[in-house]
């Protein structure tokens, strides 16, 4: 697939992916040579949000049509296709936004076994009019004469409409048709069958030398570790930095899970102490998370040479960051600080990275497969810096970070009672820690701390809303933690989406 900018690009990829069918997203801009390696059995033009007539819109180079696979373009796709063979583009006097009707004229080879008329979600506002020479219309919606097209002698297809939208019923089969009746893919891919593939790779790549891994605790770093140890065995050694800034009985979920369950040769190593006292008296966000990076580093690079500095070191590289280093977009400068808690590339390891092909979903597919716990698998993401970013306000203590561990248990515990766990992106409580406030609590005035309730729903952490939590299950959380943490008299409830919040208060 090509990436013209579209909003849905990535979505597309996975859609062809949920076919069965293997599908890498790459910028419009990569050198052909760099497509011809790859043998391709097709490819996808993606939409994008240029007019085909604007300065600067991406172009579609007449090679790229001639490479003897067949195409698929989408929207934008379409337009630049339609355009680069002589049809007719234009700035339609009104464009076409969301749900719209698509009447079939001729169903020809794309759209065979669909309906005749159908509804599908259109985004644009330039229009075909006018297939180019060879081409058949093969349906059109009200605000599009030629919504649809293709030239089966040279396998050229195009709609206008998103396919991959859940909107677009008939999307998925369409996809289908591309991918089995004209790509002639064999449809039998699946993330698993990526999983079997790292691993052949990793013992190739690996031979006989020594890996170390760095478990987090989240999914990522757990399947990376798990596909490792299929491939080298005890060859891996994972080290899991336990900084006193976990959640409640975390540390132990991931001890278990690796050394008893899985039998990896794990070190855990308790730096509590150290952290913290690094920790203390600092108040300031950023200051945190370079302290605790610094510190995480500084540990991981004792542990690797107690090791005997073993050569190679496995990293949880997903998919999408893999893009977003490559597609350039404003994405990275957002995230840079998220690396905190992570290892930097120039610690002088050569990488595994056995995720690079597979979205997070992919990722938590085959981590179920390897039979890693639900608990880990499902697990929301949770930050490099622990609960240190969300004691706000004050020094980050052990007392603290005690309550605030105690108050995010009874949220945990409630929201998956409630079955609500894997809806939300993050929940989790934040503890302003120099706040007081006066309660009353068995006749007597106390003068206590306040947790706050955070709790989003999002895709990718971009954007976020709150979560419209029951108002008895937010009164059973309260009550419970003002009962069962004596230091807590007051649960407040932070109400603010993303922007003009960031998930996390630091
Ligand atoms: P914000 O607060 O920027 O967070 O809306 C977006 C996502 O990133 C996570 N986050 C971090 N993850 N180290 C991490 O590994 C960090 O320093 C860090 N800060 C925020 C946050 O939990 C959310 O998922």
């Amino acid at each position: 697939m090509l990436d013209f900018g579209g909003q849905y690009s990535q979505l597309i990829a996975r859609r062809v992916r949920e076919c069965g069918v293997f599908s890498e997203l790459l910028p419009h801009t990569v050198p052909l040579d760099e497509i011809r390696a790859r043998f391709p059995r097709g490819l996808i033009l993606s939409g994008g949000p240029a007019s085909v007539y604007s300065d600067g819109a991406p172009r579609l180079p007449r090679e790229l049509l001639e490479l003897g696979i067949p195409v698929l373009g989408i929207c934008y796709g379409m337009q630049a296709m339609v355009r680069e063979l002589g049809g007719r583009v234009e700035a339609a006097a009104v464009g076409e936004f969301g749900r719209s009707s698509l009447t079939v004229h001729e169903h020809g080879r794309l759209l065979a076994g669909t309906p005749g008329a159908q509804s599908c979600w259109m985004s644009h506002r330039d229009t075909v009019f006018e297939p180019p020479p060879g081409f058949t219309a093969l349906a059109s919606s009200a605000e599009s004469p030629v919504a649809a097209v293709e030239d089966r002698a040279r396998d050229l297809y195009g709609i206008q409409f998103h396919p991959e939208v859940v909107h677009t019923p008939c999307g998925n089969a369409i996809l289908r048709t591309f991918l089995d009746d004209v790509c002639g893919c064999d449809m039998a891919w699946t993330p698993e069958s990526v999983a079997e593939e790292q691993i052949a790779r990793i013992r190739d790549q690996v031979g006989a030398e020594r890996v170390i891994c760095g478990l987090s605790g989240g999914v990522d770093s757990s399947v990376a570790a798990l596909l490792t140890h299929r491939a080298v065995g005890d060859q891996l050694t994972c080290v899991f930095v336990d900084h006193g800034l976990m959640r409640k009985n975390e540390g132990d979920q991931v001890v278990a899970a690796f050394r008893d369950t899985f039998h990896v040769p794990l070190v855990a190593v308790d730096a509590e102490d150290r952290f913290l006292r690094r920790l203390r008296g600092v108040t300031e966000p950023e200051r945190k998370r370079k302290i605790i990076g610094e510190e995480f580093i500084r540990v991981f690079e004792e542990q690797a040479a107690a090791l005997g500095n073993p050569r190679f070191l496995v990293q949880g590289t997903l998919y999408s960051d893999v893009i977003e280093s490559g597609g350039g977009h404003g994405a990275a400068t957002i995230k840079s600080h998220h690396n905190v808690g992570g290892l930097p590339e120039d610690l002088g390891f050569a990488l595994v990275e056995p995720l690079r092909a597979l979205f997070k979903d992919e990722v938590r597919e085959v981590g179920g497969a390897l039979g890693l716990p639900d608990r880990l698998v499902w697990r929301q993401p949770f930050p490099g810096p622990g609960l240190a970013i969300r004691v706000v306000g004050g020094e980050v203590t052990k007392e603290r970070l005690e309550l605030l561990r105690d108050a995010d248990f009874v949220l945990q515990d409630e929201i998956r009672s409630a079955g609500l766990y894997r809806e939300l992106w993050q929940s989790f409580c934040v503890l302003p820690a120099d706040l007081r406030t006066v309660g009353v609590q068995g006749d007597e005035r106390s003068y206590g701390y306040v947790v706050v309730i955070r709790a989003v729903t999002s895709d990718d952490a971009m954007t976020a809303d709150w979560a419209r939590l029951p108002y008895d299950l937010l009164e059973r959380i309260a009550s419970r933690m003002i009962n069962e943490i004596p230091q807590v008299n007051r649960v407040v409830l932070d109400v603010t989406s993303k922007p003009p919040g960031t998930i996390e208060w630091e």
